[in-house]
């Protein structure tokens, strides 16, 4: 199958809603990653899906909707979406609070599936993750087809895409077409909230935080609590988002001098500010180095992060930076650092 990229302008988001109507797939641009998106209700094209993605099946899909399917519990039960009764009473002044305030934007949803959605898209279990992404393309292409199963547009396990190119590289011949939407603007998956027990938990952190997330709920949160045992959602795995090449972290560049003396072959290193005593270093190597921000802001390491593990991966070695322990980007940036690092 030859992979067309196109600019995604309104003829090109025509060509992507045919597509979709015709059970295909389309990658499309939202504002945390670009998605592989296929329509929800259509058991073939989640297959397809999974079979692009080389995903195991046990792992469910985010299903994304039009801002208008998602403006609150309700109305998500009319569009046989969610299963309302299962809700846990207390919870629900929270959830819509929540969706209120965040949606559309990059939270994603876990709720009581309602039983019209294929168990394929939720692999059998009893809930369903829903999310309204804030992306006008991705809203232009909702608007004009269904509720959209659409997990990172990358093979699985691997990183996550943050630009057409980076799609292409994942599924190219796989999928007909990608729209271009430019670089994303957060570069993170969306934040993960499930309810365990009547309670809200992480399931996994994005940029916007169990705190901020709390505060507008009224409930308290439960941090996401790592159960190797039981794990709910793969992306909670540890192994995830991993490069090829092997990658060590280090929470202070200090440590870097010595890391690079100790290991031969051409290094790849990841910074969150410029250093010039390492850049003076790696000269001598032969390797790169990328420093994401020039001040270590976190939304410019976040919105970095991946396109840079792609562009070192292949070098000998990688030694990324992790930011301080923090909530919100720092919380995931250091989750996918230590899971990319995690084989
Ligand atoms: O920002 C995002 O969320 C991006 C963009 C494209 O929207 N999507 C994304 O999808 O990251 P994916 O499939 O790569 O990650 C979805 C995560 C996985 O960790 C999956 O296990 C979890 O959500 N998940 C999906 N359905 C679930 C469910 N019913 N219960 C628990 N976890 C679920
Ligand atoms: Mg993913």
């Amino acid at each position: 199958m030859k992979t067309r990229i196109l600019t995604a302008d309104a003829a090109a988001i025509e060509a992507a809603a045919a597509l979709l109507a015709a059970s295909e797939l389309v990658a499309m641009p939202t504002e945390t990653v670009y998605g592989l998106a296929g329509n929800a209700f259509d058991e073939q094209a989640v297959l397809k899906i999974f079979a692009a993605k080389e995903r195991p099946s046990f792992d469910p899909l985010i299903v994304h909707l039009a801002p208008d399917a998602g403006r609150d519990l309700a109305e998500l039960a009319r569009r046989e979406l969610i299963d309302p009764a299962a809700v846990a009473l207390g919870l629900r002044p929270a959830l819509d609070a929540l969706i209120a305030a965040f949606w559309p934007g990059p939270l994603t949803l876990v709720l009581p599936r309602h039983p019209r959605v294929p168990e394929l898209v939720t692999s059998g279990l009893a809930t369903v993750a829903l999310r309204v992404p804030a992306h006008p393309v991705a809203q232009a292409l909702l608007a004009r087809t269904f509720p959209l199963a659409a997990p990172s547009a990358n093979r699985f396990g691997r990183i996550s895409p943050t630009d057409a190119a980076a799609v292409f590289q994942e599924l190219q011949g796989r999928i007909p077409l990608i729209l271009d939407g430019g670089p994303c603007r957060i570069g993170l998956e969306s934040t993960v909230l499930g309810i365990e027990a009547d309670q809200l938990c992480l399931l996994r952190p994005g940029q916007l935080s169990a705190e901020e997330l709390a505060a507008t709920a009224g409930v308290t949160i439960r941090p996401q609590a790592p159960h190797p045992a039981e794990i709910r959602a793969p992306g909670m795995l540890k192994s995830h988002y991993a490069p090829l090449s092997p990658l060590d972290l280090v929470q202070a560049q200090a440590e870097i001098p010595a890391l690079l003396q100790a290991r031969p072959g051409r290094p790849g290193l990841l910074l969150l500010r410029p250093n010039p005593e390492l850049e003076a270093i790696m000269a001598t190597r032969g390797g790169r180095l990328i420093s994401l921000s020039a001040d270590a802001a976190l939304d410019e390491i976040a919105r970095g992060l991946f396109a840079a593990l792609r562009q070192l991966d292949g070098l000998d070695f990688l030694i990324a930076e992790l930011p301080p322990a923090g909530s919100g980007l720092a919380h995931a940036i250091r989750d996918r650092l230590q899971k990319a690092a995690a084989r």
